[in-house]
């Protein structure tokens, strides 16, 4: 009897955490397949923006980021941030909320283009800070997976902005979180340059125009 108990408990217990891993599974959708010929369509309105080089946004002013070459599961994650208002912003909360994930896939398959790769020679020495963002980072600012943005050619001021926005807690992460707490404005500042100075990330015009970042 009382071994039966303990089995009927131990089955219960099991059965739990069977069900909790399926609820994760389920709660990780397939990624959609993008169609960067829709994409391009449907992007025609971005470059107004993140099309022009050095285009500034205004209160604050800072230049809106470069996507050209992104990694796409990172752009789809950054829409799916403004229209769930994880991250704010008037004027990308309004592109993002009237997007289906099917446009948000497409989109992002265009503007990844031919993604910028790893593996081009850092220029300058990586700052001493940037020890345990390059894990996820890359040395020369390449994400290492398609979930973890690609830094390297980035706008410095973009950069700037966005860790102060995590440190701030404007911008919430729960990764990103704990890796900004200790920055100092110095660190901050360091990093930018060494990211933004790297080859990689393009204005939005050069895909347009070229397919790719030139
Ligand atoms: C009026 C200018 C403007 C237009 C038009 C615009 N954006 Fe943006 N976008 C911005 C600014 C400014 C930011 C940075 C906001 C922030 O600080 O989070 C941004 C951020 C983004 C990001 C996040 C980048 C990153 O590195 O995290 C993505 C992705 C993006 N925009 C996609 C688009 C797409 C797709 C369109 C067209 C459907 C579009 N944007 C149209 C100004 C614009
Ligand atoms: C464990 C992996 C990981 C580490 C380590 C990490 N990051 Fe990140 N980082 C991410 C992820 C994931 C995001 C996207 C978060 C989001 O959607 O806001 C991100 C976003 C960013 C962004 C915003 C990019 C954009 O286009 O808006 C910057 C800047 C950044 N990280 C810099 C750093 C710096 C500097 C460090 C080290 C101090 C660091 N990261 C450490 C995973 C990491």
């Amino acid at each position: 009897m009382e071994i039966g108990m303990k089995f009927r408990s131990i089955l219960l217990a099991f059965s739990l955490v069977l069900a909790g891993l399926s609820s994760a599974a389920h709660a990780q959708a397939p990624a959609l397949q993008g169609d960067a010929g829709s994409g391009k369509t449907l992007a025609y309105t971005c470059h107004g923006c993140h099309g022009i080089p050095d285009y500034k946004n205004a209160y604050p002013t800072y230049s809106v980021p470069k996507l050209g070459g992104q990694h796409a599961n990172y752009i789809v994650a950054a829409l799916k941030g403004y229209s769930s208002q994880q991250r704010s912003h008037p004027t990308m909360y309004s592109h993002a909320a009237t997007m289906s994930d099917q446009d948000m896939a497409d989109i992002a398959a265009f503007l990844q283009a031919e993604e910028v790769k790893a593996g081009n020679p850092a220029k300058g020495t990586p700052p001493a800070v940037t020890a345990t963002c390059v894990a996820c980072h890359g040395n020369d600012g390449v994400g290492i997976t398609p979930d973890f943005p690609t830094l390297a050619g980035q706008q410095a001021d973009y950069i700037e902005h966005s860790l102060h926005a995590y440190k701030s807690g404007a911008r919430k992460n729960p990764i990103m979180a704990g890796f900004v707490t200790a920055l100092t404005d110095d660190d901050i500042k360091a990093i930018a340059a060494y990211f933004s100075s790297q080859k990689g990330l393009c204005a939005t015009d050069e895909v347009r125009k070229h397919g790719k970042c030139k």
